[in-house]
């Protein structure tokens, strides 16, 4: 990762929603877990996120494919 003078220069993911009412909710970075966003996808759309200093971790709910540096995975059916 390149550190960037504001933190943003995280690894991006990519979410397709394989259904309608996918829902992602970034986590924030640091001691407390909180949710700090939510975003819906119906299906067929398509998320790019990035993990910065505010979000370190995100949660899935929904039928969907990820693309990540580590690979791609999708949730079980
Ligand atoms: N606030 C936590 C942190 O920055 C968020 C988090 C990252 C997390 N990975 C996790 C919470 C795994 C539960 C499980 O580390």
């Amino acid at each position: 990762m390149c550190e960037k003078p504001n933190n943003t220069g995280g690894d991006y993911i990519v979410v397709k929603a394989l259904d309608n009412g996918v829902t992602i909710i970034g986590l924030t970075r640091g001691k407390d877990t909180k949710f700090h966003h939510s975003e819906k996808l119906d299906k067929g759309e398509i998320m790019v996120a990035q993990f910065t200093e505010h979000t370190s971790a995100i949660k899935i709910r929904g039928k969907v494919e990820v693309l990540t540096k580590n690979g791609k995975m999708r949730t079980d059916e």
